[in-house]
């Protein structure tokens, strides 16, 4: 789900996404019987089954860290598969008013800092080791040609595995979603519009054909 990236004491700046592929692939991961954590915004607007182990973070910086401190661990605990479902705020502010912002001053001008790309940092990290399994998302507006382009691109750039392509118009905020797997095999495949749950098993079987 969305991050949520600090104004000031009341207010952030974020994004639509609610969280909802990210939870059906984390149960259906359990599902199958794997060990699963799920690492999700404080903005996500979904019940998290209780059996899954949780850890709730608000920013980019808190989710990088809490992914490394789930990477970077002994041999016995490193995950198989690492997921990135997340909606990671590309820019946080500047910096963080520790008192509101009036509205009697003059408008604020918020300045950006980019985040950091947690995915890219762990594709990068990798290195020729395939372990663990790394999978991203891949979020557009525009055409499925460019949707594929995109996701190809970004299999190379972040030295992932897997990219699941799919439209803001499919997915935010929805219980459905229609998606494109593209893996570095080169293997291509459309997920029709179907409940999210399905779509989380599809992606599954993607990562076990890896
Ligand atoms: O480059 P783009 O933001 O489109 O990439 C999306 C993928 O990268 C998603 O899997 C998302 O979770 C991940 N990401 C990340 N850190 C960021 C931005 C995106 O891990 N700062």
């Amino acid at each position: 789900g969305a991050r949520r990236e600090p104004i000031d004491p009341v207010r952030f700046v974020s994004n639509r996404s609610s969280g909802k592929m990210g939870v059906a692939l984390a149960r259906e991961a359990f599902r199958r019987g794997a060990d699963v954590t799920l690492i999700f915004g404080v903005g996500a607007k979904v019940r998290v089954p209780t059996p899954i182990k949780c850890v709730v973070v608000n920013t980019a910086l808190e989710m990088r860290e809490a992914v490394n401190e789930h990477v970077h661990t002994s041999e016995s605990h490193k995950p198989d598969v690492v997921i990135m479902a997340a909606a990671v705020a590309d820019y946080r502010p500047s910096s963080v008013r520790d008192q509101k912002i009036k509205k009697s001053g003059k408008v604020p001008q918020i300045g950006l800092t980019k985040n950091p790309d947690i995915l890219q940092e762990l594709g990068v990290e990798r290195g020729e080791e395939r372990r663990p399994v790394l999978v991203g998302f891949s979020v557009e507006t525009g055409e499925i040609d460019e949707l594929l382009q995109d996701a190809r691109s970004k299999l190379n750039d972040k030295k992932v595995d897997l990219i699941v392509g799919n439209f803001a118009s499919d997915a935010f905020d929805l219980d459905t979603n229609r998606v494109w797997l593209v893996d570095r095999s080169g293997r291509q495949e459309e997920v029709a519009l179907s409940y999210k749950s399905r779509v989380a098993n599809r992606v599954l079987d993607a990562i076990l054909r890896l």
